[in-house]
C-alpha cells in the first residue's frame, strides 16, 4: 500500500520531466528555423516573423537601412545615386517584406552568389547597387558607401535564422518570385493595353507617368530597359504577385498581357558607363563588358 502512494506522489515529478523535455525540444530555435525554410511564404500562413532590432550602433544602421529601402529618391543620402522618381519599396513591396513580391526575406542567405549576368560571382552590395543603375536608372554608389552598407545590413537582418544556401546560378535568393508557366510567345498587346486602363490606369494614369504617391511605369522617371522588369517575362511573373497593389488577381495571361502592353511603351535606355562612377569611387567592380550579356 505504501509502495504504491509512493509511486503515485512521483507521477507529477515524471509529467513535469517530459513536459519540460517537449518544451525544450519545441522552442529550439533551430528546429524553428528550418520550419521556417521548408514552406516557401505566402502572406497567410508565413511562420516568418520580422526579427528583433539588434542594440546599438549594428540596430541603428539596420533602421538607415529600412529607410533607404522606402525613401530612396528622396532621401539626402541616396538620392543623387537615383535618376527617377522610384523607390527599392515601388518594387520590393512593403520594404520587401512582402512574402512574394521580389521579398528581401532570406535574400542575404544566396550571397556571394553567381551572376551570369556580370560573368562572375557577386556579393548582396553587388546586387543591391546593380539595381540602383537598372532599376532606379542611377548611378552606383560606392561599395562600402554609407547607404550601401546601411541596406545591405537591413536586408541581412531580414534573413535572420534563415540557413544560408549560397546560388550558385544565378543571383536570387530561395523566394524569388516564381516563374509564369504560359510560354511567351502569343502576346495580344491590345488585349494587354485594354486590362491595363481597366485595371491599372486609375493610380498609373493612362498615359504610365503614374500619380500622387503610385509610381510612374514607363516614361523617364521609370525604371531603364536594363532593368529586371524591363523582361517582358519576368514584369509579368512580378504583376502576377504584386498587381493591383493589395489584391494581385490577375491570370498568367493577363500578367503577360499587361506587362508586354507596359514594356512597349517607351522608358529610358541602359548603357552601363552612364551608370558607373568615376573610377577613384567604383570600388572593385570587376565587370568584363565582352563577356557579359548586356
Ligand atoms: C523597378 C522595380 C525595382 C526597383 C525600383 C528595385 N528593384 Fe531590386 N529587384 C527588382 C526585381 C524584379 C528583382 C529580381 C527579383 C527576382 O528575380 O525574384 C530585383 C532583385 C533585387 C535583389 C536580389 C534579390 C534576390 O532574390 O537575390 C536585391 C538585393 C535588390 N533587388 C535590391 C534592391 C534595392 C536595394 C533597391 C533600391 C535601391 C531596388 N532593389 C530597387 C526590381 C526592382
Ligand atoms: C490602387 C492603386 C494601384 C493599382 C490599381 C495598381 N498599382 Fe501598380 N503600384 C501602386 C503603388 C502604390 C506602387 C508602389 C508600391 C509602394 O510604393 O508601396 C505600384 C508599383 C507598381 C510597379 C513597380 C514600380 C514602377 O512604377 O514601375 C509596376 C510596374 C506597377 N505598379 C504596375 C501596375 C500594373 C500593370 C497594374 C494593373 C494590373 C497596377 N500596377 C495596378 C499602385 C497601384
Amino acid at each position: 500500500m505504501t509502495y504504491y502512494v509512493k509511486m503515485i506522489s512521483f507521477i507529477p515529478g515524471i509529467i513535469l520531466f517530459f513536459w519540460t523535455i517537449l518544451y525544450i525540444a519545441w522552442a529550439n530555435p533551430q528546429e524553428d528555423s528550418s520550419k521556417k525554410l521548408k514552406s516557401p511564404p505566402d502572406q497567410k500562413k508565413s511562420a516568418y516573423k520580422i526579427p528583433k532590432l539588434p542594440e546599438g550602433p549594428l540596430g541603428e544602421v539596420i533602421l538607415l537601412g529600412q529607410k533607404l529601402v522606402e525613401n530612396t529618391s528622396s532621401d539626402p543620402l541616396s538620392k543623387n545615386y537615383v535618376g527617377n522618381s522610384l523607390n527599392c519599396t515601388s518594387c520590393h513591396l512593403k520594404n520587401g517584406t512582402d512574402p512574394r513580391a521580389a521579398t528581401f526575406i532570406g535574400v542575404a542567405t544566396a550571397y556571394p552568389a553567381w551572376s551570369p549576368r556580370e560573368n562572375r560571382v557577386i556579393t548582396l552590395e553587388d546586387r543591391i547597387l546593380n539595381c540602383f543603375m537598372r532599376s532606379c536608372n542611377g548611378i552606383r554608389p560606392p561599395l562600402g558607401s554609407r547607404p550601401s552598407v546601411a541596406i545591405a545590413s537591413y536586408i541581412t537582418w531580414l534573413s535572420e535564422d534563415q540557413k544560408i544556401k549560397q546560388n550558385a546560378k544565378t543571383s536570387q535568393g530561395p523566394f524569388a518570385i516564381p516563374k509564369l508557366k504560359i510560354k511567351s510567345n502569343k502576346i495580344d498587346l491590345s488585349l494587354g493595353k485594354k486590362l491595363y486602363l481597366t485595371k491599372c490606369a486609375s493610380c498609373h494614369a493612362k498615359n504610365g507617368s503614374g500619380r500622387n504617391d503610385n509610381p510612374p511605369v514607363w516614361g523617364n522617371q521609370s525604371y531603364n530597359d536594363g532593368a529586371g522588369l524591363a523582361n517582358t517575362p519576368k514584369l509579368a511573373a512580378w504583376l502576377k504577385v504584386a498587381m493591383p497593389l493589395d489584391e494581385p488577381t490577375l491570370t498568367e495571361e493577363e500578367s503577360l498581357a499587361i506587362a508586354a502592353y507596359v514594356n512597349s511603351n517607351p522608358r529610358p535606355r541602359f548603357v552601363l558607363s552612364d551608370h558607373l562612377p568615376p573610377p577613384d569611387k567604383i570600388g572593385e567592380y570587376n565587370f568584363d563588358p565582352s563577356k557579359s550579356k548586356k
